[in-house]
């Protein structure tokens, strides 16, 4: 076994994506169009599993879910702000014509602060000597950017929306009468997101239509102590003023790194979930928004970072919105968005942008073995296909057996896989390349002794002598005891 490939992370993975379905560039028959990507087949089974995750994660505290709609009108937006301020700055080269975000400009050159206004920006670009990347001309003329898409519906004007959270900020009443008036409540939403992105690149990381999973915790009171985190997980934290931390998150909160325990635990939530898709520790770390990048909401966020290529990206944000969106809701909607008579809740977000933790997750996952061969160590509980059945042979009625003892397993697991062609060598190398767990093999033993061998996808390792009877228990293999001996991930914990 080797380690992971650790000299273009990103490539790699768009190739495998690609080749074996998890997802692909939309609209590739007319050349296709930046910033868009579909599913494929095994990446839609993928990213169900990933979302079910972080569903359970939150149902475990209590969480409900609802599932608003992505069109919405422009007075919604304009009470979050959105309409006014979710605007990034743009630099178009005279030249080439090629476009680029300011804030990707600066930090190419050495700098870090982003402007603020526009005037800042012309500023920072006439001082700033600013090179075009792709031909080297001179930029200049910085410009304002709206990120939502508009609508026109008759004679209103609606956005695809930019965030889930407003949908739940506006149904905050009808929430709160639905929890029998109690706070702390956790509401999530699994949806689509819009933006409309300056330069939108490299496959899943950076899109104009994504996928989000999000929660919005209305906490009572301003004390921050409504969940405390437990774990003893040691982060890498690295605070507003670039210095970096090695701490659990209760000790970030106690050395006032973290604003508060509330913020704490819902970042060790977030962590948690990705080590359940399986992101390597090494590749994580918290990183703090300076003031100058806060969202227009957000009065403290850490992102949930994830090293690829050496570069760090952004898997999830979870801010300290404050009373901020209530408050603006209250104020034009004039309805009564309070609780207990005049109190408005304190909100924590944590918002995970599901395409990049599912790409995080494939590139943490992609392994190669001494022979070259790829293979994905998914955790059992995220694998698209948890069990592949594979008849040795097609005669002498392995074929038929392989199919029924197929059919019961399919019962209990659906999401199997039956693959009869080609040498068991390569069969076995095709499931590893997508990461299937396990492979049962019916061999002569099955059809004299009903016994099966499974093999493991990370050790390779073989069991033999397992009874069908056994194997079909309910749940399956991944419970059987005689797989703890495989000494790798135990699968369905
Ligand atoms: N709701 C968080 C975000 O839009 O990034």
């Amino acid at each position: 076994m080797g380690s992971v490939n650790r000299v273009d992370e990103l490539e790699p993975m768009i190739e495998l994506s690609k080749r074996r379905g998890f997802f692909w560039p939309s609209f590739s028959i007319y050349g296709g169009f930046s910033g868009l990507n579909d599913y494929g087949p095994l990446g839609t089974i993928l990213k169900s599993r990933i979302y079910l995750e972080w569903k359970n994660s939150f149902a475990r505290i209590g969480a409900i879910e609802i599932d608003s709609t992505d069109l919405t009108p422009e007075a919604v937006l304009k009470a979050s702000g959105h309409a006014d301020k979710f605007i990034d700055m743009a630099i178009t080269c005279s030249k080439c014509k090629s476009r680029y975000k300011l804030e990707n400009i600066i930090e190419s050159n050495g700098g870090s602060k982003i402007p603020e206004s526009i005037e800042e920006a012309r500023a920072t670009v006439s001082n700033g000597n600013f090179k075009c990347p792709k031909c080297g001309n001179l930029l200049a003329d910085p410009y304002e950017f709206h990120l939502m898409f508009e609508i026109r519906s008759g004679n209103e004007t609606m956005y695809l929306r930019p965030e889930t959270a407003q949908g739940i900020f506006v149904n905050f009443k009808l929430l709160l009468n639905y929890n029998r008036g109690k706070l702390p409540m956790i509401v999530i939403q699994q949806g689509k997101g819009y933006r409309n992105e300056i330069s939108p690149r490299q496959g899943v990381i950076r899109q104009k239509e994504f996928n989000m999973g999000e929660a919005e915790v209305f906490l009572d009171g301003q004390d921050g102590n409504s969940f405390i985190p437990g774990g003893d997980d040691i982060i890498l934290l690295h605070d507003m003023n670039s210095q970096d931390h090695r701490m659990d998150l209760s000790s970030a909160v106690q050395s006032r790194i973290v604003g508060s325990n509330d913020h704490a635990f819902f970042m060790e939530i977030v962590y948690r979930l990705a080590l359940k898709v399986g992101v390597d520790p090494e590749r994580l770390r918290f990183r703090q928004h300076r003031k100058d990048e806060l969202a227009h909401y957000s009065r403290e966020c850490w992102d949930l970072e994830v090293k690829i290529n050496d570069t760090w990206l952004e898997v999830a944000g979870i801010a300290d919105r404050g009373t901020y969106d209530l408050s603006r809701h209250i104020k034009e909607s004039g309805e009564n968005l309070y609780y207990e008579g005049q109190k408005i809740a304190n909100v924590i977000e944590p918002s995970i942008g599901m395409d990049r933790m599912i790409a995080a997750s494939i590139i943490s996952n992609m392994k190669k073995r001494e022979n070259g061969y790829s293979y994905l160590t998914f955790p059992a509980d995220i694998a698209p296909y948890r069990v592949a059945v594979l008849p040795l042979q097609k005669k002498d009625g392995l074929l038929e057996k392989a199919r029924d003892i197929f059919s019961k397993i399919q019962e209990i697991e659906p999401y199997s896989v039956f693959d009869e062609s080609g040498a068991i060598g390569r069969r076995y190398a095709r499931q590893d390349e997508i990461g299937t767990p396990y492979c049962i093999t019916i061999d002569y033993e099955t059809l004299e002794r009903d016994v099966v061998t499974i093999r493991e996808r990370n050790s390779t390792l073989q069991i033999r002598d397992v009874k069908v009877e056994t194997l079909l228990e309910f749940p399956l293999f991944l419970k059987n005891p005689a797989l703890k001996k495989f000494g790798s991930e135990q699968p369905g914990q």
